[in-house]
């Protein structure tokens, strides 16, 4: 592979107020060795996380699905578990090198191209919208949720997976994973360690699940709530959009 502008580090995002350019460059040179490295750092937990958020999407066969920063389309195949054959899932992403990853792997799935911040989707059209690990690298966290809000039908859930507060036990172990072995193993699978600097830093940034809850609150979700696993290390963040109000 040839030394790109990541590999050097000048491309990087600032955690907490992260570039969009920055963010799809890094993606783009990351696509190829995503999941491999997604499910050695995690050590295989990804998986899990992301069946939970699966799980709790609710969804039933003959559903419509969305996934918002789909990637390589992980969560957007459980999705499609989830709704059959009779139901329909759709996948966004911003950038063309995961959702080329995502179209190979997952061909059950629509794919297209397109912001999170300008859903490339219709009013009300989603029983639910998922987004794995996406909403650490869009600075802004409301638009975003507003925009889930908006496509999602009345009644319709909204699923967040997202890095989260370790508990307090685990905080010096995952500190001290997150420091020594995360730089060492992205460098032997992709070469440099920039990228999973990011990682590292946005995750030690992210706010804790109650200041995402009153985020979601006040996107306009209601039945705001959230559930930790694996000791705090993810949180599913939950909502739903509002009824609408009986006609006068
Ligand atoms: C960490 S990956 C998560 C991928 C996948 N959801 C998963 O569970 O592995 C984040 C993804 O979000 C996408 N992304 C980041 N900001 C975005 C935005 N504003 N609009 C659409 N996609 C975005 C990136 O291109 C990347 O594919």
């Amino acid at each position: 592979m040839s030394r790109t502008a990541l590999e050097r580090g000048d491309t990087l995002p600032t955690a907490g107020r992260p570039e969009r350019e920055a963010v799809r460059s890094m993606f783009t040179g990351i696509a190829p060795r995503y999941d491999l490295l997604n499910a050695v750092l995690s050590l295989g937990e990804d998986r899990r996380w992301r069946r939970r958020a699966a799980q709790l999407a609710r969804l039933s066969q003959g559903g419509d699905a969305l996934d918002v920063c789909t990637g390589t389309g992980a969560l957007a195949r459980l999705l499609r578990s989830k709704v059959g054959a009779r139901g329909r899932v759709v996948g966004v992403d911003m950038t063309e090198a995961m959702l080329a990853a995502a179209a190979s792997a997952v061909p059950q799935v629509e794919f297209r191209l397109g912001d999170a911040l300008h859903l490339p989707c219709a009013d009300a059209s989603f029983d639910a919208a998922t987004m794995a690990f996406g909403l650490r690298n869009i600075e802004d966290h409301q638009g975003a949720l507003r925009e889930l809000l908006r496509v999602l039908r009345p009644g319709g859930r909204v699923v967040i997976l997202e890095f989260s507060t370790p508990d307090r036990f685990m905080r010096p172990l995952y500190g001290l994973y997150s420091r020594l072995a995360i730089p060492v193993v992205a460098r032997a699978l992709l070469g440099h360690s920039g990228a999973y600097q990011y990682l590292t830093s946005s995750i030690s940034v992210f706010p804790a699940p109650p200041v995402v809850a009153g985020w979601l609150r006040q996107a306009g979700f209601e039945g705001v709530g959230f559930r930790r696993m694996s000791f705090g290390i993810v949180a599913l963040h939950l909502g739903r959009r509002p009824e609408l109000p009986p006609p006068a």
